[in-house]
């Protein structure tokens, strides 16, 4: 029957081969054959399926990449939630845990076992007969993310379950995470490329697993591990009654588990093993944040049963979050997008949590003084969960003898524009809004957007290239755009080409007011921008208008002239204001828009709260613009709450209070309601 010439035969023979050392290399380290015999295994199943295309099945080692990408994830039901598990802290919190249990079960001592907690995402696994069918995020626990096409191209993940004992519906659970060293690897070349390095392993386990190409996904190095178990049906052999047990099942069905898995008999072992694994975290390859205790019996944990969101037979205890030493080689100063200037600390490479970390946000001027920070300094740097390397204590005892307090350049390190850091305010930014190159990407959608150039056809995508081969570097220089170039770029016809050139000319014929705000100035929205050409009536006379006579303006504070007066100032944006009019950028004086006639909301008293997306002073201005005052507390004469996210206390007390509250987009509807 089973005639070893079959390519049926032939192609399952290999198969098994092909997963058995795959196992062996990825899940156990531990191979047994040389990748160039793992590679010729490979091409000869390939050639047998290209030769016998029937024979091909979605479980085949050759089909782990096999589909193309979505558009977006479906939804998946987790008929058994997966839920969390209850954090342990200090020695007392397990403490407290075990005896717990233990008065519980009515027992004077209870065993366990051990896995370290691994740092990453949690992932379910759906086989039904022994193929993988589905996999799937936690999401809220009930509903996840259906990621089976980027699971699928894990090699520690079977796409057949070996052995034939398997339950006919086996829904594994366990944990999808990065390597250290993969990490490591991919941050290299990630910076290589000119991007931006991923923050940690979980971060870039989480964004390789949110992929809708499943190319993408296999190109990264994840793993995986198993520690349980969601929904089984029709099981063909007795379940195992306790979890050391099902671990051994586990294995024999082909799943990878952690191999610092162990039995602990009691509290006291358990102490022992959080000892160890912390002492071993370090040389562990993989991330972890703790380590996790659940009690081995199942007929136990069905008696200890669920809180709301995690069982009550399982705890996590945590490590402290890891700090580690180094020094302040340098603090360079970076311009964001926007023009915002962050202060970086750059250290002398250190490993924290197994990451290795030379750069460290010291989010703004105000924090490096507060805190003194220098360079030359001796620092504990940390990373807590999942958040970016932190600086905590700067440690003065060691700072060298000549070092040198850290002040804010007064020149753009990009551009050479003058730096602004407006009173009050803790970011510091620069102002060269037309001509520095880091701002250069925003600076051109700002200006090609509708409300300000309205350049049709010119989005993000083309900007990005515009800008990558160095076809733009200003606005002017969008007008000097040929049909030769654009052909030439990715998703750019003959026809969209031309039609971008038409828009282009089209947008040249403009008004004033969209031409200021296209400039981008800080804080000068449409309103502002509007008022101001009420004001100046042409350009000439805004740009060599004193900070005073900027005040004048409707919506224009002591800050928002100083924007202008520097935004003028700066010889480069003279110079690229000079290109645009010379592309031939035009506007009559009629089309000066008229006043904003209706002030509806005269006299209203507003409070800003939380975070919103526009600067404050923006909000305020547009506020003001239309009658309203912007007051900074609640009180019972507040007639409007502007609550953004993270609100506190004000929003309870407006609350309180019963004044409206409004958030952004009935904030937005508002004010177009009193432009009218
Ligand atoms: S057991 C019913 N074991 O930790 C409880 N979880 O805070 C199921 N995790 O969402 C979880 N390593 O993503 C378990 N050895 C381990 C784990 C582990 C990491 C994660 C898992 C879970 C989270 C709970």
């Amino acid at each position: 029957m089973c005639d070893p010439k079959d390519p049926d035969y032939q192609i399952e023979e290999l198969r098994v081969q092909i997963e058995y050392h795959n196992y062996n290399y990825h899940a156990l380290d531990s191979p047994e054959i040389t990748d160039a015999e793992f590679d010729r295994l490979f091409a000869e199943l390939q050639r047998l399926e290209a030769l016998h295309p029937h024979l091909i099945v979605s479980g085949s080692p050759t089909q782990r990449v096999g589909s193309a990408p979505l558009k977006k994830f479906q939804e998946v039901t987790h008929t058994v939630p997966m839920l969390s598990l209850e954090n342990a802290f200090t020695d007392a919190d397990l403490a407290k845990f075990d005896h717990d249990i233990c008065t519980e079960l009515k027992l004077s001592k209870v065993a366990y076992t051990g896995e370290p907690k691994l740092d990453g995402l949690a992932v379910s696994i759906r086989y039904e007969n022994g193929d993988l069918v589905q996999a799937s995020t936690r999401g809220d626990g009930t509903t996840g993310e259906d990621i089976t096409q980027n699971v699928r191209t894990i090699r520690t993940v079977p796409l057949r379950l070996f052995g034939n004992d398997w339950p006919a519906v086996l829904e594994v659970r366990g944990e999808i995470f990065m390597r250290k060293k993969a990490f490591n690897t991919l941050n290299t070349l990630i910076i290589a490329q000119g991007g931006k390095p991923l923050a940690n392993p979980r971060n870039a386990a989480a964004g390789s697993l949110r992929q809708l190409d499943p190319t993408v996904t296999a190109q990264r190095p994840l793993s995986f591990i198993c520690y349980g178990l969601g929904i089984v049906e029709e099981p063909q052999e007795p379940l195992p009654t306790n979890h050391q047990e099902l671990i051994y099942y586990l294995i024999n069905w082909g799943l990878p588990i952690s191999s610092e898995l162990s039995y602990l008999k009691d509290l006291e072992a358990c102490r022992a093993y959080y000892q160890d694994i912390g002492m071993l975290r370090d040389s562990l390859d993989y991330p972890i944040d703790g380590v996790v205790f659940k009690v081995n019996s199942f007929a136990h944990q069905a008696k200890l049963g669920f809180r709301s969101h995690n069982p009550r037979w399982a705890i996590a205890y945590k490590f402290p979050p890891e700090e580690q030493l180094t020094r302040i080689e340098a603090i360079e100063f970076q311009v964001g997008r926007t023009g915002a200037i962050t202060p970086v600390a750059k250290l002398r490479p250190i490993q924290v949590g197994g990451v290795t970390v030379s750069n460290a946000t010291l989010h703004n001027i105000d924090e490096v003084t507060r805190k003194d920070i220098r360079v030359g300094d001796l620092v504990s740097i940390y990373r807590a969960g999942d958040v970016i390397p932190k600086i905590g204590q700067v440690h003065l005892e060691h700072r060298p003898k000549f070092s040198e307090v850290t002040k804010l350049p007064d020149l753009c390190p990009i551009c050479g524009s003058k730096i602004l850091k407006p009173e009050g305010e803790a970011v510091a930014r620069c102002t060269g809004g037309l001509y520095c190159p880091a701002q250069r990407k925003e600076t051109i959608r700002h200006f090609a957007s509708r409300p300000a150039m309205d350049i049709e056809g010119l989005g993000d995508k083309l900007i990005e290239q515009l800008v990558a081969k160095k076809l733009v570097t200003a606005p002017s220089e969008l007008y000097s755009l040929e049909l030769s170039q654009l052909v030439n770029l990715e998703r750019m016809g003959a026809k969209s080409a031309a039609n971008l050139l038409t828009a282009l000319e089209r947008s040249k014929t403009t008004t004033l007011a969209r031409f200021i705000y296209a400039l981008g100035i800080r804080d000068v929205g449409e309103t502002t921008a509007q008022a101001l050409t009420q004001q100046f009536h042409d350009l000439n006379s805004l740009m060599h208008a004193s900070n005073e006579a900027l005040q004048n303006v409707e919506g224009v504070g002591l800050v928002v002239a100083e924007h202008i007066v520097t935004f003028f100032q700066q010889l480069h944006n003279r110079e690229e204001i000079t290109r645009l009019l010379q592309a031939g950028l035009q506007w009559s004086s009629t089309n000066v828009p008229k006043k904003i006639p209706n002030m509806h909301l005269e006299g209203k008293i507003f409070v800003l709260t939380g975070t919103l997306s526009r600067p404050r002073s923006q909000i305020k201005a547009a506020l003001e613009a239309r009658g309203a005052k912007v007051s900074g507390s609640v009180s019972a004469k507040t007639d409007y709450l502007v609550a953004g996210a993270d609100s506190g206390s004000k929003l309870t007390k407006a609350k309180a209070l019963g004044t409206k509250i409004l958030d952004e987009s009935a904030l937005d509807l508002l004010l177009k309601e009193a432009q009218n």
